[in-house]
């Protein structure tokens, strides 16, 4: 038996009991006349004690030579610890050891393992199973552990069965780029990463499996971001003979008791909100509602007055920050650099300072009178004390300016907090996108989602204008699911695809299993999927995903520990049948 306990169990009520313990060195600290070593496993750390007394020679020499990150078994006698440690659940004990095997030794690693460490983000991914160790890491994969727990519960209990779906499959339009991978049986061909398992999931509808779920990795090649992994996953769901709100229902319930079983904290209702109005009121489809400084549209009360800027522009709008018209003028100018820069993209900013005697100051004065400012005002929400922020430009543009004024402004006054939950559901999302280079429509979700009842007859007069019956769960400002209702009719299918730029020939080449399989009885059907790695992290109280993936790759998409990708040798490229030839 190499242990009887956990290093993280001992406190003392085990006083006087004879224990093994396997685990880590922390550290060793040596009094001379005393040693202790901080023993460290996944539960816990546990003090051991040597000491000139009590200790052999020899076994005090040896912990003298043991150095960070050794592994030992040890077995000895709990005892009640002189100076306690009140914040650690084994604070109170320490275990005077009797006798000790070093199980293995270790390089003196290159960082320090503790919560605090003193190694940069690049040498902890390098040397990730070390990072594992820390406290911070360990615990990001425990809880995401505890959530996928959570998840297979409550679908189980509903009545979802878990039905693995291929990973070697055909290329699946979910938007990104696909990670390919060559066919040594069949020369010249490729099979794709499932960028989700999509088109099986409605396979399995159309197969009678009514409720379907799966915690499954999927695979996009696209620009990497905090929040993006170009592998990652989804807590990927459907359901048959369903309507969009069966499936609102139905997730708002799993989101609900994730909520609650995990953070403790109870939501009643989740808000919903049209994609349409979360531009207007938000600038973007994932608004954060965890505070206001809602839009106010200002073009009724900015045009027209001599001010060129406003007259000219689609769209003046602007927000109300609070308590920031104590920002000096200097402050203020900085904000508008900061709006300048590319990420923003914004040509400038007007302002307006909504005094503490009810009076107002803006930047535009020359142009303004009082009373269209309170107007401003009034629109935007603002109070006295408030700074009113507006942008004007090209309604889509400056509806992101803002947007991205909003967050930052939000931050800096600390009003996205992380223990705060605030979801939302984006519904009637269009159903099309037009792709500004190509001048084409691309599906915004993807092709299988179904236009709102009776508007397919606008995809030839105003494909833009389609609604989807579409829908997106966000959380504090994360899109965390996304789903739809499908077409599950041949026709429908083939229509969709004619208008996404699709050939007869092509859509049959890419997609002819799924509308075959729509002639045979194919029941109506939608679900959803979740990204579980946001979903872990929000719930996490963090927004970078990387922090609860064991492995993650760095943003170039390399994992830098197991140096990949790699070149491979030109015998396995020969087998494979690529030409590529690498010297
Ligand atoms: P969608 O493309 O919206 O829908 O993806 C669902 C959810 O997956 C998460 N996600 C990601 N997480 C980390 N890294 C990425 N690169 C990444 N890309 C997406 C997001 C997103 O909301 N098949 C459809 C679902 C459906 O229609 O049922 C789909 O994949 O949280």
């Amino acid at each position: 038996m190499y242990r009887s306990n956990t290093c993280g169990e001992l406190n003392v009520s085990y006083i006087g009991k004879k224990v093994t313990l396997c685990g880590w060195i922390q550290k060793v600290r040596d009094k001379g006349f005393v040693a202790w070593i901080d023993l460290r496993d996944r539960y816990g750390i546990t003090q051991l004690v040597f000491d000139e007394e009590r200790t052999s020679k020899e076994l005090l020499e040896l912990v003298r030579t043991l150095g960070r990150e050794t592994v030992i078994q040890i077995k000895g006698t709990v005892i009640e610890r002189a100076s306690k440690n009140k914040n650690i659940p084994t604070g109170e004990i320490e275990v005077l050891v009797s006798e000790l095997t070093i199980l293995n030794e270790s390089l003196l690693p290159p960082f320090t393992v503790e919560d605090e460490t003193d190694g940069g983000e690049d040498i902890r991914m390098k040397y990730r199973y070390l990072d594992i160790r820390r406290n911070p890491v360990k615990e990001n994969l425990i809880f995401r552990h505890k959530v996928s727990m959570e998840v297979r519960k409550y679908l189980s209990d509903q009545g979802f069965i878990d039905v693995e779906t291929p990973y070697l499959i055909k290329s699946t339009p979910e938007g990104a780029r696909d990670f390919v991978v060559p066919s040594r049986m069949n020369e010249g061909q490729f099979y794709a990463l499932p960028q989700s398992p999509q088109t099986f999931k409605q396979l399995l509808m159309v197969g009678g499996m009514d409720k379907y779920f799966q915690i499954v990795k999927c695979f996009r090649d696209e620009d990497l971001r905090a929040d993006r992994q170009p592998e990652f996953t989804q807590i990927d769901c459907e359901m048959a003979f369903v309507e969009q709100e069966d499936i609102l229902n139905t997730f708002e319930g799993l989101t609900k008791h994730l909520l609650k079983e995990i953070k403790g904290v109870e939501i009643v209702n989740f808000p919903r909100i049209t994609y349409d109005d979360a531009m207007k009121c938000y600038g973007n489809d994932k608004p954060d509602i965890r505070f206001g400084m809602e839009f106010g549209e200002l073009n009724e009360f900015a045009k027209h007055k001599d001010f060129n800027v406003f007259n000219s522009a689609e769209l003046v709008v602007g927000i109300a920050v609070p308590g920031a018209n104590t920002y000096t003028r200097k402050e203020i100018d900085k904000l508008i650099d900061w709006m300048k820069r590319p990420q923003v993209g914004a040509l400038g900013m007007v302002y307006c300072r909504c005094n503490d005697d009810g009076s107002y100051k803006s930047s535009v004065d020359k142009f303004y009178a009082q009373e269209d400012l309170a107007k401003w005002a009034e629109v935007t929400g603002a109070n006295t004390g408030d700074l009113i922020c507006v942008l004007s430009g090209d309604k889509n543009k400056v509806r992101a300016q803002l947007s991205a004024l909003r967050m930052e402004m939000a931050e800096r006054l600390g009003l996205r907090k992380a223990d705060e939950f605030a979801p939302l559901w984006v519904i009637d999302f269009p159903l099309l996108e037009l792709d500004e280079e190509t001048g084409n429509y691309h599906a915004m979700h993807h092709p299988f989602t179904s236009p709102k009842p009776g508007q397919l007859e606008l995809l030839d007069t105003n494909p833009g204008e389609v609604k989807a019956n579409a829908y997106d769960l966000v959380l504090n400002g994360n899109e965390i699911g996304g789903g739809s209702i499908r077409i599950y009719d041949k026709e429908t299918q083939a229509t969709m695809f004619k208008h996404l730029g699709f050939t007869p020939k092509e859509a049959k080449a890419q997609f002819g299993f799924l509308m075959d399989a729509f002639q045979y009885g194919a029941p109506p059907h939608g679900g959803i999927a979740f990204g579980l790695d946001r979903l872990v992290s929000i719930l996490g109280g963090q927004e970078t995903i990387r922090d609860f993936i064991a492995f993650p790759k760095n943003n170039s998409g390399r994992d830098v520990m197991i140096d990949a990708p790699a070149n491979i040798d030109n015998e396995q490229l020969k087998e494979l049948n690529l030409k590529l030839d690498l010297d």
